[in-house]
């Protein structure tokens, strides 16, 4: 049966969130305090590339039940459900920072209908729940509903998702927030809210440990001599292991990973726990990100005056993203030391830093360059014509760390090809 939702916060999960929702049928309003993203995202210009996002947030807002309002109070006056969907960025010490989520639930708790339930989406520290009770004022309770929708699929994995978790104090509260989804036809795991925010980190930092040890087996192959493609075709008809997550690269980044990790060992410490296998995942990660680094100098050293060239900026292909992007990490790390260098991503900008060595094609960031560095996997490097790209070439190299290029291909016309493995 079609609800009033609204939902605070139009960042990537807010806006996907709400989108999704008017397209299940409900009555969406998004609120932010924001009221240039807001006008924006009302004339169907989104703020953030999302596949598929434009056209049903285009939808919502042409059939009406997609609405942008910068007022909470008008919103939430005849609400059935409230997510919060707002940001917890990591503050200095690691541990996620409740500033904004707290604030709002502050201004939230007076003006909330009666029967109104309130479901945090919020990647927040297990028990925060309670604190955004508190906050609220108290007499209600705070349904925690974490998300698990990559930046590039969104939209799919909100319309399709493996599992929907909800975590309650009272049955009826979490199946009413369950009846949301319904017509999705998913698992739904119903539990307590600290079990439900521990899934969201759990699941976050096992991912981002399983591609930090993939990473290590494929440095190891590639000082051992063995064939990463061959070890992971093999490891992948393990049930037990599966082959998702399993793809090495720069290193794991973006807007999740480091900083769920990150607060989670923060806050076992707090407890009294040191959480080694996760510890160990992220210092891996930032090693493998300095080996990448050490890759990419030392085949520019092969040459007397070299030009490299990097190909992608964002954490990953589909999205603009650059938030703790492991290219952006390599990037800057090569330009604190000197290098000539030019920086090209198809769709997203880097830090303005970059700006001076960034340019806006990829012939123009291969043009006489020696070593190129594929540091996102966009399609378009995966398409590159091994001869053209030797035409353009000044030099040999090419460093492949997402295993994008075919190999043999362009050691045929003659390039010498690095992977990790
Ligand atoms: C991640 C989770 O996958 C989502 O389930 C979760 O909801 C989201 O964080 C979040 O907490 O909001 P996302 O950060 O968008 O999603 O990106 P992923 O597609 O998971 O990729 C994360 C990083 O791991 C990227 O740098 C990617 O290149 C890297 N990666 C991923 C690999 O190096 N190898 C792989 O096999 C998979």
């Amino acid at each position: 049966m079609s609800k009033r939702i609204v939902v605070v916060g139009t960042g990537y999960v807010g806006l996907t969130s709400g989108a999704c929702f008017a397209h299940l049928g409900h009555r969406v309003t998004c609120v932010d305090s924001d009221e240039e993203k807001l006008k924006r995202i009302a004339s169907g210009s989104l703020p953030i590339y999302e596949p598929g996002l434009e056209d049903i947030v285009r939808s919502g807002l042409s059939n009406g039940r997609l609405v942008m309002s910068s007022s909470l109070a008008d919103a939430v006056a005849l609400a059935d459900f409230v997510f919060l969907c707002l940001p917890t960025p990591p503050a200095a010490d690691g541990s996620a920072d409740l500033t904004v989520l707290t604030a709002v639930a502050k201004e939230l708790g007076p003006l909330l209908p009666l029967g109104a339930i309130v479901v945090n989406k919020s990647t927040v520290p297990v028990r925060s729940s309670r604190l955004v009770e508190e906050s609220l004022g108290g007499g209600h309770r705070v349904v925690s509903n974490p998300e698990f929708l990559r930046e590039g699929s969104a939209v799919q994995d909100f319309l399709a998702p493996d599992r929907i978790v909800i975590g309650s104090d009272q049955q009826s509260t979490g199946q009413k927030v369950a009846e949301l989804y319904e017509t999705l036809g998913a698992e739904i795991v119903l539990t307590d809210p600290e079990s439900a925010e521990t899934i969201k980190y759990a699941a976050n930092s096992f991912l981002a440990t399983k591609i930090s040890f993939v990473n290590e087996i494929a440095r190891f192959c590639e000082l051992i001599g063995a064939n990463i493609d061959e070890v992971l075709r093999g490891l992948s008809h393990d049930v037990r292991i599966g082959s998702t997550y399993l793809s090495p690269g720069p290193g794991w980044g973006g807007s999740c990973f480091p900083k769920d990790t990150r607060a989670l060992v923060a806050s076992a410490r707090s407890l009294g726990l040191a959480m080694r296998v996760v510890e160990s995942a992220i210092a891996s990660n930032s090693e493998h990100i300095d080996h990448a680094v050490n890759t990419i100098r030392s085949e520019a050293e092969l040459y007397e005056k070299p030009t490299v060239a990097l190909l992608g900026l964002s954490f990953k292909a589909h999205t603009d993203d650059v938030r703790d992007s492991p290219a952006v990490q390599i990037a800057m790390a090569l330009r604190s030391e000197g290098h000539d260098m030019r920086v090209y991503d198809p769709m997203a900008r880097g830090p303005e830093t970059l700006d001076h060595v960034r340019v806006s094609s990829l012939r123009e960031a291969l043009d006489g360059a020696h070593v190129a560095g594929i540091l996102t996997e966009w399609p378009e490097f995966e398409e590159m014509e091994p001869a053209s790209v030797r035409t353009l070439m000044a030099g040999i190299s090419i460093f492949d760390a997402r295993y994008v290029v075919d190999v043999p291909r362009y050691e045929a016309v003659g390039f010498r090809v690095r992977r990790l493995g």
